[in-house]
């Protein structure tokens, strides 16, 4: 018996494809995977769907803790924003998407792994190199590479098939979310001169009428956020409650041209509230307890880690070494960060930590300080050595 084991989202593309696999494909059985890492989808309307497609089986897991855990969390640490503006989003979950899908496949001993990406994006090659790492040697289909299939023909398909169509299908454009936020592109966006229109949002509100400021406090333990207002919680749910806290103010709407793995530019319009004001708060306490030259250098790794990510390498060697480093720099990052919510964009109105480097003593104006001043000459004697061996010498060549 010929298997095959699908990403499946239960929208149109990945139905449609579970009737494509038997009928064009000869597949015996198709299974369906449904992955939950905290999108806003219905599973219920979905298991009907992909039933109706003659999938059989469709399979939901739930990876929303382990997704937060793993991949959420090392993009935190990493305060990773590629091309220093995207969290990451969809890059994050497709490793773990395609794990999942894996782990069933190789467990049915399928032939093949099926995705649901086209061929001019990211994703696949974010799936596909992670079927790979999970699954080597699985044959990968992509239905949608293999044959280009519009919206309306995909319609009619389904509903030859009897495979319900929801209106939500109607969409003006193609939306990716999970717990960590949303990515919405085509349709008007296409034209980079288009502002978003507010319909393009979903988890944000409109700057424009964002609601008084209101201050939050985060704190952190080894770098990962454990408390909002001296609440504890799983990360996953400090994520979802700070969403639901940070998106009213409009904080997190990204508007970006990026360059995508495949060499074209797109635009993408995304939601990451929590994560911005994560990934801000974070920086702030690293800034008041890492040494100078540890921050130096992980500034220097944090966008490399990013493109990594972006570019599909989660299950990569070095991925796993820039972690390693970034792990041994999070050891004192414990502390707690007051966060202004205000329209667009946080600001951070204080930080403390019992390991902070940052000592007042040393750094104060007041009287009772204890810098060393008269050291300070000594310093720049010798910083200032060089400079005045140049200066002397260009005396000297002028004069000649
Ligand atoms: N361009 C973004 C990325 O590569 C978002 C992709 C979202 N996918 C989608 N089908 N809308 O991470």
């Amino acid at each position: 018996m010929k298997t095959a084991v699908l990403a499946y989202s239960g929208g149109l593309d990945t139905s449609c494809m579970i009737g494509w696999l038997k009928e064009d494909y000869g597949y015996d059985e198709v299974v369906a995977v449904l992955v939950d890492v905290g999108q806003d989808a219905n599973f219920e309307p979905a298991f009907a769907r992909g039933r109706a497609a003659g999938a059989d089986d469709v399979v939901l897991v739930d990876r929303k803790e382990e997704f937060a855990d793993e991949q959420v969390a090392k993009t935190l640490i990493a305060n990773a924003l590629y091309e220093n503006k995207y969290p990451l989003v969809s890059a994050l979950s497709r490793p773990v998407i395609a794990e999942a899908v894996a782990e069933i496949a190789l467990g049915l001993d399928a032939e093949a792994v099926v995705h649901g990406c086209t061929g001019k994006g990211n994703d696949q090659v974010r799936f596909e190199l992670a079927f790979k790492a999970k699954y080597p040697g699985v044959k990968v289909i992509a239905p949608l590479r293999d044959n280009v299939w519009t919206r309306d023909a995909e319609i009619a398909y389904a509903e030859s098939r009897g495979i319900p169509v929801e209106a939500k299908q109607d969409s003006p454009f193609s939306i990716d979310d999970n717990l960590f936020g949303r990515a919405c592109e085509a349709g008007i966006l296409e034209d980079p001169w288009n502002a978003p229109p507010e319909a393009a949002y979903a988890m944000t509100g409109n700057p424009a009428n964002a609601p008084a400021p209101d201050e939050i406090v985060i704190g952190f333990e080894q770098g990962l956020p454990v408390s909002l207002d001296g609440e504890e919680l799983p990360l996953w749910q400090l994520i979802l409650q700070l969403n639901e806290l940070a998106g009213p103010y409009g904080i997190g709407r990204i508007d970006m041209i990026e360059n995508r793995s495949v060499g074209i530019k797109s635009r993408e319009v995304y939601e990451v509230p929590a994560a911005i004001s994560l990934i801000t708060s974070h920086q702030a306490l690293e800034d008041l307890i890492l040494t100078k030259a540890e921050a130096i250098a992980k500034r220097e790794l944090e966008p490399k880690w990013a493109k990594l990510v972006y570019d599909g390498f989660w299950f990569h060697p070095v991925r796993e070494a820039y972690d390693a480093f970034f792990a041994k720099t999070q050891e004192l990052v414990t502390g707690e960060v007051r966060l202004r919510l205000q329209a667009s964009m946080p600001a951070v109105a204080g930080s403390r930590s019992e390991f902070a480097l940052y000592s007042e003593s040393l750094a104060s104006y007041a009287t009772g300080e204890t810098f060393p001043h008269r050291a300070a000459a000594g310093l720049i004697a010798i910083t200032a050595l060089e400079t005045e061996l140049v200066a002397a010498r260009e005396r000297k060549t002028a004069a000649v």
